[in-house]
């Protein structure tokens, strides 16, 4: 509810005044005016909510957070149906602009004499490719302990951040099976030793303490359906070959039904509580646990072992218990396994009925071009591919916690559009909320997130990954369809070439939205043709994302 516009006292004093106040009537007719004026334009404009601004914190040159406690965070408010031939611009960059919302129109006559390096991005609604499922990121025992942290106050507005309407509108959230490294310790639901019917499976005081608490409070706070997704790292010890959490290691043969039934245990447990979920991913990262000496919470799978597991146990143990409809997926690990972990899994019928998606984390990326996305694409229509994991300061020598980086901002959006452009159809975040050090973890693997909260102050900082990400989740909702996006550079400038990148989507009530991203350390000027509106001409800002909305 929106405050009583200031001006409708005016109107409240006159009418008191009526009532017997002696007041000269020159005066009663003036406040009558100004009065029923006012009050009216204040109650038009109370249906949107002023967007609040981001209060920043430098952290060295260019390294900008948004400070946000108890009582202040900056909001985001979703734009408003505008006209059709006007757009709406929202604008972030590496000096300080946060989601600047500005508005343009269409001009019905193209632009005569383009700069050099202006760039024409010409959108083209009838060549249509994948539907968006969504954005989000996990609910960690981490991101739990460091949400805790802060006083309740500051835990609402974090929460409202992300998933309000005033916030990014994040719509998935994945959720560990149990113990991960980002965990105070290692831990399955059952560690109880040869516990061969699971009788002591209970959850554990992470997911009631730090995980179910949150997430009843996001869901009840969300705009939107929010998909739920489980991902498990270890099995118990009991349970592998090499008797431990880390380290290289597989599930034992004899145990392959009882892994599957354990999943039906965390699903039932889950849903007992109100929790039904969207979907679960086989393994998280399946290769680390072949590799020697993996330093924390894995198990190891061949595609083919996977194959075996979920057309002989996984899939019909499902089935048989009510969960046909989980979204199932596969491999949940980076691009090196594309296309080879489809391809085997898919060979077998049983998987390709149980199986709906290809889950891919994105930390070889840089090694790796986006070329086999598109390719496991064309090989597999019919299975859909979702980035489910990615962080910054993951690798020997980064920072683990980079206030403000504007790049590691940067790389987020870069990959979204590269994913997104090859058939990706939702993006995924790893932890909502670290602490300073970027923990906590209890295997010392220690990285950035997007949220960073600092306990002894009631403080968290939003960082640029937090914005680079809004600027998509926010304007691009479930059930959005890509569409055709091609830039060309209208005059020589090899500078600006590879700089400036775009993607474009019409989303359910056939808005169309273009997000252009500059990553060039200078200005640049882009052109959005579209056939139907005419264009526009805007000064994208150097280091810069600008999501575009128009009907
Ligand atoms: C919270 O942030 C707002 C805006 O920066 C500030 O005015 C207020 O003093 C802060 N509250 C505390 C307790 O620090
Ligand atoms: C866009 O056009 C509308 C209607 O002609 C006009 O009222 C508005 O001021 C224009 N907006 C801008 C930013 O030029
Ligand atoms: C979103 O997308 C997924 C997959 O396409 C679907 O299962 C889900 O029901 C959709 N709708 C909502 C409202 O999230
Ligand atoms: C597990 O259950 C089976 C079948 O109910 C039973 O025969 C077996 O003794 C149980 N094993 C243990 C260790 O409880
Ligand atoms: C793994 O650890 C063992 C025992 O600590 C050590 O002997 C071996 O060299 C290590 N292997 C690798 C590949 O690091
Ligand atoms: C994606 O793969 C298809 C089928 O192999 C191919 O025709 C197309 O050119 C590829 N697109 C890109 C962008 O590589
Ligand atoms: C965290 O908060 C403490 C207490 O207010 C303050 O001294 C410290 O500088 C803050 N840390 C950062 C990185 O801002
Ligand atoms: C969006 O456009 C399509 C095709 O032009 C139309 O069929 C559909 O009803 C429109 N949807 C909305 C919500 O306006």
């Amino acid at each position: 509810m929106g405050r009583i516009p200031a001006s409708c006292i005016y109107i409240i004093v006159y009418l008191l005044s009526c009532t017997g106040l002696k007041l000269s009537k020159i005066f009663y007719i003036q406040i009558l005016i100004f009065g029923t004026l006012s009050c009216l334009l204040g109650a038009a404009n109370s249906g949107s909510a002023e967007q609040k601004g981001c209060v920043s914190r430098y952290y060295g040159d260019d390294s900008i957070v948004c400070v946000c406690n108890a009582t202040y965070c900056d909001t985001l408010e979703a734009p408003q149906k505008g006209p059709i031939g006007a757009y709406a611009l929202y604008s972030s960059s590496k000096d300080g602009l946060r989601f600047r919302h500005s508005t343009g129109n269409f001009s019905s006559t193209p632009s005569k004499e383009s700069k050099a390096g202006t760039i024409v991005f010409t959108v083209d609604r009838t060549i249509r490719y994948q539907k968006v499922i969504g954005f989000g990121g996990a609910m960690t025992d981490a991101a739990g302990i460091n949400i805790a942290s802060l006083s309740e106050g500051a835990q609402d507005l974090l929460l409202r951040s992300y998933f309000s309407e005033e916030g990014l509108e994040f719509n998935v959230v994945r959720i560990p099976m149990g113990g991960s490294d980002f965990s105070t310790r290692p831990y399955s639901y059952d560690d109880e030793s040869m516990d061969v019917n699971l009788t002591h499976f209970k959850l554990a005081k992470e997911d009631t303490k730090y995980k179910i608490p949150f997430l009843e409070r996001l869901i009840k706070m969300s705009p939107k359906e929010i998909l739920l997704f489980g991902s498990v790292w270890s099995a118990p010890k009991w349970m592998k070959t090499n008797g431990d959490f880390i380290g290289k290691g597989r599930l034992k043969d004899e145990y392959y039904q009882l892994w599957a039934d354990y999943f039906i245990k965390f699903l039932n447990e889950y849903e007992s509580r109100g929790f039904k979920f969207w979907g679960i991913t086989t393994q998280n990262e399946p290769t680390d646990g072949n590799l020697p000496n993996f330093s924390f919470n894995c198990m190891g799978w061949t595609a083919d072992q996977t194959r075996k597991w979920v057309a002989e146990n996984l899939g019909p143990t499902l089935h048989a218990n009510g969960y046909e409809d989980l979204q199932l997926l596969v491999m949940d690990d980076s691009r090196f396994s594309l296309p080879s972990w489809p391809n085997t899994l898919f060979a077998d019928d049983l998987v390709k009925k149980y199986a709906t998606g290809i889950a891919v984390h994105w930390y070889v990326d840089f090694v790796l071009g986006p070329r086999v996305l598109n390719e496991t694409h064309y090989l597999h229509p019919d299975k859909f591919l979702m980035y489910t994991e990615a962080c910054n300061g993951d690798l020997p020598g980064e920072h683990n916690v980079l206030l403000g980086s504007w790049l590691r901002g940067e790389k987020y959006a870069h990959s979204v559009i590269e994913t997104m452009n090859n058939w990706v159809t939702g993006w995924v975040d790893w932890n909502f909320a670290l602490d300073l050090t970027g923990g906590p973890n209890w295997a010392k693997n220690n990285v950035d997130a997007a949220v960073i909260v600092n306990a002894s102050a009631d403080e968290f900082y939003k960082q640029p990954m937090f914005y680079a990400l809004g600027h998509f989740a926010k304007f691009v909702p479930n059930g959005s369809q890509r569409v055709d996006l091609r830039g060309e550079e209208k005059v020589e400038n090899a500078k600006a070439t590879g700089d400036v990148e775009g993607i474009a989507f019409v989303t359910e009530e056939n808005s169309t939205v273009v997000v252009l991203l500059n990553r060039g350390a200078e200005d640049a000027t882009a052109v959005i043709s579209d056939p139907e509106r005419g264009e526009l001409t805007e000064n994208l800002p150097a280091n810069s994302i600008n999501t575009f909305v128009y009907y």
